[in-house]
């Protein structure tokens, strides 16, 4: 009985272990009336199954009240590799001080730089900012559980760092002094970049294996500004202070030799439409953006699209190679930017290949008017047969000039206005 109970005991801690990894990000919601500050905390945690449960948790005094939604799948690996699920938090807090997330616990999936228990932490702050005149929000990210890379190939791995407040979002490894994670060996194989960059280089097969990523991103203001507190006391912060901390954790797998590094052959080639890695894109409050995808490979099998971003995202595969991402954002996302990451997948002989990264933003809220305004100046010289006056310019030489403009297939929305006119005095040979 009790020896069950024992081997029960070590099962379940078995099943709880095969961390794959956690993004942590947050955006304030709002400012009561009676100045009660709320938060919304969005934690994508990654495992081995989307069974495997954990909870972050908080130590400060004024972490408030927490409403938690359940649960939601984002997206598993279909040979259950890995799983991602969002737990997204409210949190009421009494006033809005800096506050602390703590998350720890486990293992880590097996690795190459020995790392074991998990850790990471989360610094909350949600203080009016003077130069926006609104509350703090974190950097956004997201990440995939795990990325692959052949020893053999080169790799830059450009996560998205995206400030809604306009802050410069910078990346580092966690530092164990500062608690950011538990043992904190720095994967040998990979570079990390303060704009956010993790680099690969070809390196030898006996460094083929999976390592455990453990960063630490930070958005720190252009120029200096001052945090205000619900009490009236002040902070200020300059362009070398962070204001919020969140963690970025994942898996690197470094995997066997592929034949040619080439993309289109055994690695997966992006194709138009797909976007552009950093794309912005835009969409309003019930209405769905479609973010279509196009891969292909010559020498390895197709097997699927892995993404990570908010967990309302629908996937449908229209062929092999071609792949649809809807996403339908609710009233709380209003306003919003979020993140969205993904790679294609292939396979050949059982083995798996990922396309390079791409990442995009999506901004719940209607894109800049003029995003591609472009501003040329024309100066034409007109030698009519008889005086014009510039009433006759305006109507009769623009409009002449548009309608050739909108004949040669020249944008309709071209606007034409005249600047100015001089009159030249003609010269005796004219
Ligand atoms: C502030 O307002 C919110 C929502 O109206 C309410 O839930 C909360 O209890 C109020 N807090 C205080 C301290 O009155
Ligand atoms: C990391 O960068 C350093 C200095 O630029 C370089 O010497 C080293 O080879 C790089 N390591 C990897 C794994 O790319
Ligand atoms: C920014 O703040 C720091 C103190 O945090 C101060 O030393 C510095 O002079 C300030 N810079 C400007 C441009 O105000
Ligand atoms: C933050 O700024 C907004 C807009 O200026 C204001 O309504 C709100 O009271 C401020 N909150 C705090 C805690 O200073
Ligand atoms: C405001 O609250 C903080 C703690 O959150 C405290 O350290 C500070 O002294 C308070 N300031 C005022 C002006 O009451
Ligand atoms: C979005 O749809 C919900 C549910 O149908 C509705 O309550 C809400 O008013 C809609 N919001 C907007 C901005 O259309
Ligand atoms: C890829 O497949 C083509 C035939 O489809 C073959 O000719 C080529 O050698 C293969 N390339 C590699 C690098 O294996
Ligand atoms: C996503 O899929 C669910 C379940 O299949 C469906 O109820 C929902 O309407 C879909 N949303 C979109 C935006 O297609
Ligand atoms: C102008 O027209 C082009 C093509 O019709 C369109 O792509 C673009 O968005 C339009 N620009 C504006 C500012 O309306």
């Amino acid at each position: 009985m009790v020896l069950s109970l024992l081997l029960l005991l070590l099962l379940s801690v078995c099943n709880a272990s095969h961390f794959f990894g956690t993004v942590m990000t947050y955006y304030p919601s709002y400012t009561d009336i009676n100045q009660t500050v709320q938060v919304v905390l969005r934690a994508k945690m990654n495992f081995h199954l989307c069974s495997q449960l954990t909870r972050w948790s908080c130590s400060s005094l004024n972490c408030g009240t927490e409403i938690l939604l359940p649960n939601t799948v984002i997206d598993r690996e279909s040979s259950d590799d890995w799983c991602q699920y969002e737990e997204i938090s409210t949190r009421q807090v009494p006033n809005n001080a800096p506050f602390l997330l703590m998350l720890s616990g486990g293992s880590w999936v097996g690795n190459n730089n020995g790392i074991t228990n998990w850790r990471a932490i989360t610094v909350v702050d949600v203080r009016n900012r003077s130069d926006t005149n609104k509350a703090n929000s974190s950097p956004q990210t997201t990440i995939l559980p795990l990325l692959r890379v052949p020893s053999n190939c080169q790799r830059d791995f450009n996560l998205l760092a995206f400030d809604s407040d306009g802050d410069n979002v910078r990346c580092r490894y966690g530092d164990a002094s500062l608690s950011e994670c538990y043992t904190c060996t720095q994967p040998p194989v990979l570079n990390l970049s303060a704009s956010c960059t993790l680099s690969f280089s070809p390196t030898s097969s006996s460094n083929e294996g999976a390592y455990v990523v453990q960063m630490v991103m930070e958005d720190f203001p252009k120029q200096n500004i001052t945090l205000t507190q619900t009490n009236g006391s002040q902070e200020v912060k300059s362009n070398n202070d962070a204001v919020s901390k969140i963690p970025v954790q994942f898996v690197v797998s470094v995997d066997p030799v592929v034949p040619s590094c080439t993309e289109g052959l055994y690695l997966p080639k992006f194709l138009p439409p797909t976007p552009d890695n950093g794309a912005h894109l835009y969409t309003l409050v019930n209405q769905s953006l479609t973010i279509a995808i196009k891969a292909e490979t010559l020498n390895a099998t197709m097997s699927e699209l892995l993404y990570s971003g908010p967990s309302s995202i629908n996937q449908t595969t229209s062929g092999p190679g071609h792949y649809i991402m809807t996403w339908t954002p609710s009233q709380r996302e209003d306003g919003e930017s979020h993140p969205i990451c993904f790679v294609v997948q292939a396979t050949y002989n059982g083995v798996k290949y990922h396309s390079e990264l791409r990442c995009v933003v999506v901004a719940v809220k209607a894109p800049p008017l003029f995003r591609h305004k472009v501003v040329v100046a024309l100066k034409i010289k007109v030698s009519p047969s008889s005086p014009v006056s510039e009433e006759d310019i305006r109507i009769g030489i623009i409009q002449k000039v548009k309608h050739e403009l909108d004949s040669r297939g020249i944008a309709s929305n071209v606007t034409l206005r005249l600047v100015k006119t001089d009159t030249a005095t003609p010269s005796p040979d004219c």
